[in-house]
């Protein structure tokens, strides 16, 4: 199908945690992302945000109902098509970065192309760092760098496989602002460039603003008003 979506989740429910512990998270998730467009994920914290994104980036499985990213149905796979089907479609990035810390920028930056099995593993990662304006910084660990290299660093890392979905939790809230904005713009940017798909949760509304589609959850569930729907920013940028 020409126009499938990049993203399709029918009737998601999402249940984590043990005994008394155990929380309804997702309760029927209902949701379509085109191919190469931007999504801010917006709502209350503790609403579902993050872990509806574990079950895009197929880190989570739905307990119910349908999970259709990048071309793949994500329930049947084994664990390990699951990691693979990670490994090749989907880039993440975190508020905190989550580098390993005993690696440098550029062993980082391979890791992914590594796991898939690359032989040109550190010369991508290092054209893939120079291309967020770290190729001054190759060799450094994390701890010798910023919080702003640093998450240059994990969006190189996420970007390198070149992934069809780009996905962000927060990805600037542990930066200032003018780091954050960097940040941003590297990360539109490259999804204009590659048409990448990205879905980023912000409680930033201007960030959400600058996506092409709000989507709001709310307790477990997606609430989207047709003004969301930015179409006149879609033609600027097609
Ligand atoms: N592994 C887990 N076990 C039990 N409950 C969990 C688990 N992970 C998340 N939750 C609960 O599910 C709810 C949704 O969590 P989630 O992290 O998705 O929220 P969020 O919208 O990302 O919030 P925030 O904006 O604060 O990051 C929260 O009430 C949280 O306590
Ligand atoms: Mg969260």
């Amino acid at each position: 199908m020409a126009n499938e979506p990049a993203i399709a989740l029918k009737d998601v429910h999402l249940t984590l945690g043990d005994g008394a512990g155990r929380v309804h998270i997702l309760k029927g998730v209902t949701l379509d992302i085109e191919a190469g467009q931007s999504v801010g994920l917006v709502g209350p914290s503790g609403s579902g945000k993050s872990t509806l994104l574990m079950v895009m980036a197929g880190l989570e499985r739905a307990d119910e109902g349908s999970v259709h990213v990048a071309g793949s149905e994500l329930g049947p796979l084994s664990e390990d098509a699951l990691a693979q089907f990670r490994g090749q479609n989907v880039g993440i990035i975190f508020q905190s970065f989550h580098l390993v810390p005993n690696m440098t920028a550029l062993e980082n930056v391979a890791v992914p192309l590594e796991l898939a099995g690359r032989s040109d593993a550190f010369e991508k990662a290092e054209a893939e760092l120079e291309a967020v304006g770290l190729g001054h910084r190759l060799h450094h660990y994390p701890a010798q760098m910023s919080g702003g290299e640093q998450q240059r660093v994990a969006v190189a890392r996420a970007l390198v496989v070149e992934p069809k979905i780009l996905i962000a939790d927060e990805p600037t809230g542990n930066l200032d602002e003018t780091t954050g904005a960097q940040i941003v713009d590297l990360m539109f940017s490259v999804q204009r460039e590659r048409k990448t798909t990205l879905v980023l949760v912000t409680h930033d509304p201007a960030l959400a603003d600058q996506c092409d589609r709000t989507i709001r959850v709310r307790s477990g569930e997606i609430e989207e008003a047709a003004s969301d729907v930015h179409p006149a920013k879609e033609s600027i940028r097609a």
